[in-house]
């Protein structure tokens, strides 16, 4: 019997809620399916800094190195916001987990089905089939953690902060690896998005992107577009897009517009990838929501498990190689989020069901 050996990480508010949902969900597959699940629960971000004095313990970081993935739910809330910035759980916990296991590739699926356009603060008319793309973004490289990242008090006395933005040629390529075999599996089409009129990692980004995709993958219908364009475009048309790839930054602010006008938080999913390899060959990665903690609808059984729920079924294709399970988990999500009464509410993040029934429905699919 195979097993599915993997690190849960459920967070705060309602990280553990919808973690619940999650796994419930993959115990009803692994018993049809005949897998055995083998996963351990660890404190992060504030029940990390609750319990541990530290948002990412190093016991939870242990319990992470022996998986051959993580499920991560959502971390940080008001309880823990006037700490200091750098201890603060989303990015005390987050980052440091990323750069651990160099998890340099986030795909980001914005998917909003044609039954919740109305979901959308986009008009129903520019989006008649929904939206389906996706957001791959490098998140371990850029402003995130680029050297020197201090603040100093300069000779007159003035404060001076400097981030800096730092890529490598490789770490270019290996995203672009990403992006290549995304848009191979989907409509072959690839859009990367820089800066390159101002930036000089961007001129590195776009020559490194026109010699990569000549060489590696001429069968992929290859354009680029400049940021602030990307993100006027990505509001009037998104669909144009299939796949777009860019720089950590770049893709923070690109794949929260993308979230916005795909309608809910609620329902977006996303894998982070390391360049690492599990015990199984596969890549090491981290599974999220992209919605977070939602700390005002904690506690009331009412948050969208969806998210959760897709972030699982991204970690089976990705990090164990189950990609017909997945592929029926989505089916599962989508049958019970468009059918009936609760088109509509639930695009909102709050399905009128509630948490449990809404992942009964799930289950009631599969
Ligand atoms: C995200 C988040 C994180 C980021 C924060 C919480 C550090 O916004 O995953 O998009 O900026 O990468
Ligand atoms: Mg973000």
């Amino acid at each position: 019997m195979p097993t599915l050996k993997f690190a849960v990480l459920a967070g705060d508010y309602i990280g553990p809620e919808v973690m619940t949902e999650a796994l419930r969900v993959l115990e009803h597959v692994a018993k049809s399916e005949n897998l055995t699940l083998s996963y351990t629960q660890a404190d992060v971000g504030g029940a990390g800094i609750d319990h541990h004095g530290k948002a990412l313990p190093d016991s939870t970081l242990k319990t992470c190195e022996a998986a051959d993935a993580i499920l991560f739910g959502s971390v940080g809330g008001p309880k823990w916001e006037k700490l200091p910035p750098k201890e603060q759980p989303e990015r005390a916990a987050l980052l440091p987990l990323r750069k651990h296991f160099t998890l340099f590739a986030n795909i980001r699926p914005g998917l909003l089905y044609r039954e919740l356009t109305d979901a959308s603060p986009l008009k129903s008319e520019r989006i008649p089939d929904g939206i389906d793309i996706v957001c791959i973004r490098e998140l371990t490289g850029g402003l995130y953690f680029g050297l020197p990242k201090q603040t100093t008090t300069l000779p007159d006395g003035d404060l001076q902060a400097v981030d800096t933005m730092v890529y490598k040629k490789s770490e270019i390529e290996r995203i672009l690896q990403v992006a290549i075999t995304t848009a191979r599996a989907r409509k072959k089409k690839l859009c990367s998005v820089d800066k390159a009129n101002v930036l000089e990692t961007s001129v590195l980004w776009r020559k490194t992107v026109v010699d990569f995709m000549a060489k590696h993958a001429p069968d992929i219908a290859l354009s680029h577009m400049y940021v602030d364009n990307a993100a006027m475009q990505l509001a009037r048309d998104p669909n144009q897009f299939d796949v777009f790839v860019t720089e950590n930054m770049f893709g923070d602010i690109l794949s929260d517009e993308m979230a916005v006008i795909c309608g809910s938080l609620g329902m977006l999913s996303s894998a982070s990838l390391g360049a690492g390899k599990n015990s199984l060959g596969l890549p090491f990665g981290l599974y999220e929501p992209a919605g977070g903690t939602a700390p005002d609808i904690a506690g009331m059984g009412i948050a969208n498990p969806c998210a959760q729920v897709l972030s699982a079924a991204l970690m089976l294709r990705f990090s164990f190689g189950l990609d017909a399970l997945a592929t029926r988990i989505e089916a599962a999500v989508k049958k019970a989020v468009t059918s009936g009464t609760r088109t509509g509410d639930i695009a909102f993040g709050k399905p009128s069901v509630g948490t449990k029934a809404m992942t009964d429905a799930i289950i009631a699919q599969l």
